[in-house]
């Protein structure tokens, strides 16, 4: 069964706190939320205030993607508001390992991301240390934006290599993913799908997560010979 994280940018912030309760009232496996610092990305989203905030509004795990030029120096900030796993780039840091060992010493889980011009090889040799390895499949700092096609192949490739050397790692994928292709995400290879906008847009969001859960890797093959 593949899960579901609505990442909270898509909210609607107007009516910050009535989006998460109406999303922690449904089947969700986690919240994904986007802290952006204008100089990794070229957008600036919120920070450890919000992410209290919304600790406060659900038990739902919170996983915090940190797109900061800096990610080390927040660690300690996330995980007072109440972060659950934190997750940063390896453009930041092309060898984690150190950094990586601060956010295990907080207690919490850990995640490694890649944009999509990273090639996959750059993260296969450290994914053993991570809980998740979040593939985007946008250029990160906007909600809202087209699916790029040309990730497939990454998520292949992480699966495969994850599968082989049997890891634990699950694999997220963050970035363009609606009702549409979803299904071929999961059949790609991912554990764990990031949903902003059609999410938050979706008319029936209990329906889009109960469609997330029947999906599964490897794809059901119907035929029947
Ligand atoms: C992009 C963020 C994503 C984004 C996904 O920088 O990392 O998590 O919120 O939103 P959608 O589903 O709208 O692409
Ligand atoms: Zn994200």
């Amino acid at each position: 069964m593949a899960l579901i994280a609505p990442s909270v940018l898509g909210a609607d912030f107007s009516r910050l706190a009535e989006e998460i309760v109406d999303a922690d009232r449904l089947d969700i496996d986690m919240f994904h939320l986007d802290i952006m610092d204008g100089r990794f990305v070229p957008n600036i989203s919120f920070g450890p205030g919000i992410v209290k905030t919304i600790d406060r509004l659900t038990d739902h795990f919170l996983d915090v993607h940190l797109m900061l030029s800096r990610p080390e120096e927040y660690f300690d900030a996330f995980h007072r508001a109440g972060a659950d796993s934190i997750t940063f780039h390896i453009e930041i840091h092309p060898d984690p390992t150190e950094i990586v060992c601060r956010i295990r010493n907080l207690g919490l889980n850990t995640g490694i991301s890649l944009n999509p011009d990273t090639p996959i090889d750059r993260v296969l040799p450290y994914l053993k240390q991570f809980d998740y390895l979040l593939i985007m499949s946008v250029f990160p700092g906007f909600g809202g934006q087209e699916f790029i096609e040309a990730t497939l192949p990454k998520i292949t490739a992480a699966r495969r290599y994850i599968d082989s050397e049997g890891l634990l790692t699950k694999i997220q994928v963050d970035g363009g993913i609606d009702n549409h292709n979803a299904e071929t995400v999961v059949g790609a290879g991912a554990d764990i799908l990031v949903i902003g906008t059609a999410f938050f847009n979706s008319t029936d969001r209990r329906d889009l997560v109960s469609q997330v859960h029947k999906y599964h890797y490897p794809p059901t093959n119907n035929t029947t010979g």
